[in-house]
């Protein structure tokens, strides 16, 4: 038995301390560090030697390996998230903020595998059966021969899923609540975490089970975070969407089977998640193009292009330190932008509030969405309305230039597609036989602003373009 010893552990990055310290200096999150009984690392006096190691094959990289078996689960936007479905024998992360919509979607692709047949383990850490059952009944789900459990503990876990045929789908919701007997700190603490999430890797490595853990992440980080276990497994999915709005993005941020950055767009109905399979054509559905300040982005998200609606409002401040909010986009990224338009364009924005929005509560995280930011910010502030039929995509350099983006191709066939007939984007954007729109080549950020300024309707009160 391996001797045991306090140390002090940050719950939100799982580094280890000495003492227990208010701030974490490896995250530099507060009010994380707690004191956990650890095992030491390697007995004392202990000797690591080539001796008593055995030798492995080593192979080369040319070989006969063939496709990963894939299970997919027939939510066509979950499946294209996963890279085609499943990996057997995988291990992956679905992350998300508490009531984003993880179990439902869960208890949706578990009932739609067990329809096709398959044998799926669905393990409540949080929920008892009764209420599992009651949202599949709610969903319409009740009929798939689902199998429910309502467990924590690790072990008990594992023994019930070696016993009969090996399971294809696990499902452990949420990795948070397990424990194992085998480390001594509470449940939730990272160390338990760490642990269970470890056997539950090793039972997916050893059956070919695909097994999902599924890890609650708060704003501020106060649950053991299951950053800990994003390393240890094969993908790690998250789910994100804003309160108050019916849409949910599932995005991948690793994965060892499939491409990065995919995203999955999903719509929280009254029966569970539906598909959207046209998300731009959703996310500007409610588009008040009318209005200044307003401008259609068109982005990329994964290999997917996405049209957004950007919208800005910049007013004067009644304020010493004028506002700045962002909503949906990096608020530092922000900053650089209006810098760029006081430095190069000639903006006085000191004195003025500002405030962002990316519309639909998708969160874009792209700089290719700098030109359009400075778009609905001109047209707000010169109170000009920006052309109904124009999309606005490039990135903004520090000295004011504009940057060709990649994918200006797919970007200005998605924008033809939803109707529009001009893109306001850098110069040589997409190539000529490929331009299904026309091109209004910028440039830079001065003709951007001279354009929309000579547009603007602008009051006597408002600071000109200089
Ligand atoms: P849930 O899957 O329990 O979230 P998580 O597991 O991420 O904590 O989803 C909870 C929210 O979803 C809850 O606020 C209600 C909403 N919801 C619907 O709007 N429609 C539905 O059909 C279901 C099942 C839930
Ligand atoms: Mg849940």
């Amino acid at each position: 038995m391996a001797r045991t010893r306090a140390s002090f552990i940050c719950q939100s990055c799982g580094a280890a301390h000495s003492r227990w310290n208010g701030r974490c200096e490896a995250c530099e999150g507060w009010n994380t560090i707690v004191e956990e009984a650890a095992q030491a690392p390697v007995a004392k006096g202990a000797v690591v030697s080539s001796r008593s190691g055995r030798l492995i094959p080593l192979e080369g990289l040319q070989g006969t390996t063939g496709q990963a078996p894939r299970l997919t689960c027939g939510i066509s936007e979950f499946d294209r998230v996963t890279g085609g479905g499943f990996v057997e024998g995988s291990a992956i992360l679905l992350g998300g903020e508490p009531g984003i919509g993880k179990s439902t979607l869960l208890i949706q692709a578990a009932a739609a595998l067990a329809r096709a047949g398959h044998r799926v383990v669905y393990i409540s850490g949080e929920e008892a059966t009764a209420q599992v059952r009651m949202r599949a009944e709610r969903l319409g789900l009740a009929d798939a021969s689902v199998e429910l459990g309502a467990e924590t503990n690790v072990e008990d876990i594992l023994a019930t899923l070696s016993n009969g045929a090996v399971p294809r789908l696990v499902v452990i919701d949420s990795i948070q609540t397990m424990w194992t007997s085998a480390v001594e700190s509470a449940p939730g603490t990272v160390t338990q975490v760490r642990a269970s999430s470890q056997a539950m890797i090793r039972f997916a490595k050893t059956s070919g089970a695909a097994v999902i853990l599924v890890g609650h992440v708060t704003k501020d980080g106060q649950i053991a975070g299951p950053r800990v276990v994003e390393h240890m497994v094969d993908a790690v999915l998250s789910f994100e969407g804003e309160q108050g709005h019916t849409f949910r993005v599932l995005r991948s941020q690793k994965n060892r089977f499939g491409p990065t950055d995919e995203i999955g767009v999903f719509s929280m109905t009254g029966r569970g998640l539906e598909d959207v399979s046209n998300p731009s054509a959703l996310f500007l559905s409610s588009r008040d193009a009318a209005a200044p300040g307003v401008a259609v982005f068109a982005g990329i998200e994964g290999t997917r292009p996405i049209l957004v609606e950007i919208q800005a409002l910049v007013a004067p401040s009644s304020l010493g330190t004028p506002r700045r909010a962002v909503v949906g986009w990096d608020s530092n990224r922000l900053s650089m932008v209006l810098a760029v338009l006081e430095a190069h364009a000639g903006l006085r924005l000191g004195g003025h509030d500002v405030y962002l929005n990316v519309a639909g509560g998708l969160r874009i995280q792209e700089p290719a969405a700098d030109i359009a930011v400075a778009a609905a910010l001109v047209s707000s502030f010169a109170n000009a309305i920006l052309p109904e039929e124009s999309v606005y995509f490039g990135e903004l350099s520090l000295s004011g230039s504009v940057r060709p983006v990649s994918h200006a191709g797919l970007r200005l066939r998605e924008a033809a597609r939803l109707g529009f007939s001009n893109a306001i984007a850098p110069a040589g954007s997409g190539e000529k036989g490929d331009r299904a729109i026309s091109l209004n080549a910028l440039p830079s950020l001065e003709s951007l602003v001279a354009d929309i300024a000579a547009r603007g309707v602008r009051s006597a009160k408002r600071a000109a373009v200089a």
